[in-house]
């Protein structure tokens, strides 16, 4: 016996399989040779959600969830946040290593390129109604993208696929603080290529009426660390569906808007807004011991507590942690921060979140953070997506150069009715028993 396979014996013929263990997995098509009748196709693994099914080898993301470990193209995230910026991480995600510094200029220079939009994203937006979710504008604008850029469905030329990507990474800030601002009914600013990534993105957000703009550098390191934290995080939802629409040769544009659509979802991206809306059900310190104690007896959840596969401190609730102090430190506190630290006190050492294994999230202070840099709520997603646009980027052009993937097709078990045959209307009756 080999002793890298799993053996396999099938209790109703007698027969042994060796199933080959190659990096801690098995090949779902090699349980084919397992046949349940003699017509049968062969045997599949039955996975809703896939949460034990493994669909890409990847060389970008690292997770130990057990461990609390993050980690881009090997590099920690703790030391990424704390000593590069979004855009070099970004190059980072997309190119396999850190820029130097000839390559990081030039990066910058070819990003802040591509930060304006065509005219007609002006009225493309404006078609929207005046109260419409930056959302659902931000996905609707990048799907539109594709229609602005034809020569995107080059999917297979290399020069044209970094074209693209420069194209949305510089635009993606743009449209984002675009729909915030039709939503509140505010004209559009256009992009000022003398500030870097995350303050030009502050500006198109918030600048009024003063002649010059300038956002608080704290505020503008804060939310460069957020984008950072929030870049990537492997076959999530959002980026599982990226690689599925990528799998049927889709243009980028097309497959970042369906991705986006994916984090639009209360239970991806949303649960940043539950945290906020649960501190503000809370209400006070006070009431903190009363509501843990209803959670303990399962009338609703610890929103921004747990994790699907973190099973101790989230590494970037961590780092949030620390960087929610200085932005607390420009813009105030609100009460809603004491009752947060109060609830995260008492949990870590109750015994109910203890054995379950239950830490604070990022979510857990990310909407504590955007709240008090005056982003509204509907804004949230949208301040998930402009940065994970780029993993999904990295994510996609893996894909692409991967010989081993192909168009995306989960097979299924049929559980409905066997054949039966379609009764003739009364009305078809009627004139059979006529004749
Ligand atoms: N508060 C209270 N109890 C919880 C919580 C929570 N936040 N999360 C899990 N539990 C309990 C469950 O009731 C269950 O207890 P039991 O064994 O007595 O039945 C046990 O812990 C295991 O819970 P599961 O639901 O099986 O854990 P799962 O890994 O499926 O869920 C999830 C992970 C969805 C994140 C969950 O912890 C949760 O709902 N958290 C709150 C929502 C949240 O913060 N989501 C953001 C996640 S981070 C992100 O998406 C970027």
């Amino acid at each position: 016996m080999r002793h890298d396979s799993l053996t396999v014996i099938d209790n109703r013929t007698g027969m042994q399989y060796e199933l080959p263990i190659t990096d801690g997995t098995i090949a779902a098509p090699d349980l084919r040779q397992i046949k349940t009748s003699a017509d049968d196709f062969g045997l599949m693994s039955y996975d809703p959600a896939f949460l034990n099914t493994a669909s890409c080898r990847s060389r970008i993301t690292f997770i130990d969830g057990d461990r609390g470990i993050l980690r881009y193209r090997g590099y920690p995230i703790e030391q990424l946040a704390e000593r590069r910026t979004f855009l070099e991480v970004a190059y980072l995600l997309l190119f396999g290593e850190l820029p130097d510094t000839g390559q990081l200029a030039a990066w910058q220079q070819q990003v802040r390129l591509h930060t304006m939009v065509h005219e007609n994203m002006k009225e493309f937006l404006e078609g929207f109604r005046y109260d419409a979710h930056p959302m659902g504008m931000f996905l609707s604008a990048i799907g539109a993208l594709s229609t602005f850029y034809p020569d995107a469905k080059n999917i297979g030329d290399v020069e044209s696929r970094h074209l693209q990507m420069l194209r949305l990474i510089g635009k993606v800030p743009t449209i984002a603080a675009w729909s915030y601002r039709h939503s509140q009914g505010l004209p559009y600013v256009q992009p000022n290529n003398d500030l870097e990534y995350v303050a030009n993105f502050l500006r198109m957000m918030f600048k009024m009426a003063e002649t010059k703009y300038e956002p608080h550098p704290a505020l503008v390191r804060a939310l460069d660390v957020l984008f950072i934290l929030h870049a990537d995080h492997e076959q999530n939802c959002s980026t599982s569906v990226m690689r599925a629409i990528g799998s049927s040769h889709a243009d980028l544009y097309s497959a970042v808007a369906g991705a986006a659509a994916a984090l639009y979802g209360p239970l991806h991206g949303g649960a940043n807004e539950a945290v906020l809306v649960m501190l503000n059900t809370i209400g006070s310190v006070a009431n903190v011991p009363a509501f843990i104690k209803d959670v303990k007896a399962g009338k609703g959840r610890l929103m921004g507590f747990g994790h699907r596969v973190y099973k101790s401190y989230d590494p970037r609730a961590r780092i949030l942690k620390e960087m929610a102090d200085a932005v607390f430190d420009v813009q105030g506190r609100t009460p809603l921060i004491q009752i947060a630290l109060e609830l995260e006190r008492i949990a870590l050492q109750d015994e109910y979140f203890v054995t379950r294994k239950l830490y604070p999230n990022v979510d857990f202070y990310s909407g504590l953070i955007y709240q008090a840099m005056k982003f509204p709520v509907a804004m949230f997603p949208v301040l998930f997506a402009i940065p994970r646009t780029v993993g999904w980027l990295a994510q996609w052009e893996e894909l692409l150069l991967d010989p081993e993937q192909k168009i995306a097709r989960p097979r299924q078990v049929y559980i409905g009715e066997g054949e039966r045959e379609v009764p003739l209307r009364p009305e078809a009756l009627r004139s059979v028993a006529r004749v």
